[in-house]
């Protein structure tokens, strides 16, 4: 099979975003900045988060800094962000790693059971500030398989068959050597590429090799059950 993730890491290089989390090429992240940005990036876009994770870092440079806030200070900093079970979850976690020596746990399993912390996030966390080979399956994620592989079974019933076609992706072993960018080059390709609606196809790395754009149905995918 052609699809190769040597073309998307190809495609990530030149087209990278700049994101405030986001490290340099070359450079590692930091696991606070990441775990921050993902926590708020979970219900609200890129572009609103981008000044609250600003304010975020500014005021709490540290995991530990966070940790030792109090509650209030936490929440006005939050305020405007909505869902603010978040803040309480974020401000929980920042207290069990600050009692971990101020140590993210670097495992899908170890970020797992922290407070505010499920699969998706365990795993973007993982790849992204650990460089574990997963795959962490948002609905970005989810778009981008199922066009790939004209999968055209609906959500939610096809949620589990999309995240095992997903996890699939790594099994290259170029993604393998670089986890992190691969899991941002998704987000990435699914952000700016292969949008929910009119994708633009002729830019994509995997043109040549997307069953859903072979078969036309590209666009109209993932499908939905009807509710
Ligand atoms: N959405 C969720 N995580 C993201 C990230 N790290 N970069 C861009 N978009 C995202």
């Amino acid at each position: 099979m052609s699809l190769s993730a040597a073309k998307l890491l190809r495609w990530y290089d030149r087209h990278r975003r700049t994101l405030p989390w986001r490290a340099l090429p070359g450079q590692t992240a930091n696991p606070y900045h990441v775990w921050l940005s993902e926590i708020m990036l979970q219900q609200t876009t890129v572009t609103a988060v981008i000044p609250y994770f600003e304010r975020f870092t500014r005021q709490f440079p540290t995991v530990t800094d966070l940790a030792n806030a109090d509650q209030d200070t936490v929440m006005a900093a939050w305020a405007g962000l909505g869902y603010y079970a978040r803040a309480r979850n974020l401000h929980a976690c920042a207290r069990r790693v600050a009692d971990m020596g101020g140590r993210f746990p670097d495992t899908v399993e170890g970020l797992r059971a922290l407070p505010g912390i499920g699969p998706y996030t365990a795993a973007a966390i993982a790849a992204i500030a650990f460089g574990r080979p997963v795959v962490p399956v948002d609905g970005n994620v989810e778009r981008v398989t199922t066009r790939l592989f004209a999968m055209t079974d609906p959500l939610p019933r096809a949620r589990a068959a999309i995240a095992a076609q997903a996890a699939r992706l790594n099994d290259d072993p170029v993604a393998h050597g670089r986890p992190s960018d691969f899991a941002q080059a998704l987000f990435d390709l699914g952000a700016g590429i292969c949008t929910p609606r009119a994708p633009a196809c002729a830019l994509c790395p995997w043109r040549a090799d997307c069953a859903g754009l072979r078969e036309g149905i590209a666009p109209t995918l993932p499908r939905k059950a009807p509710r």
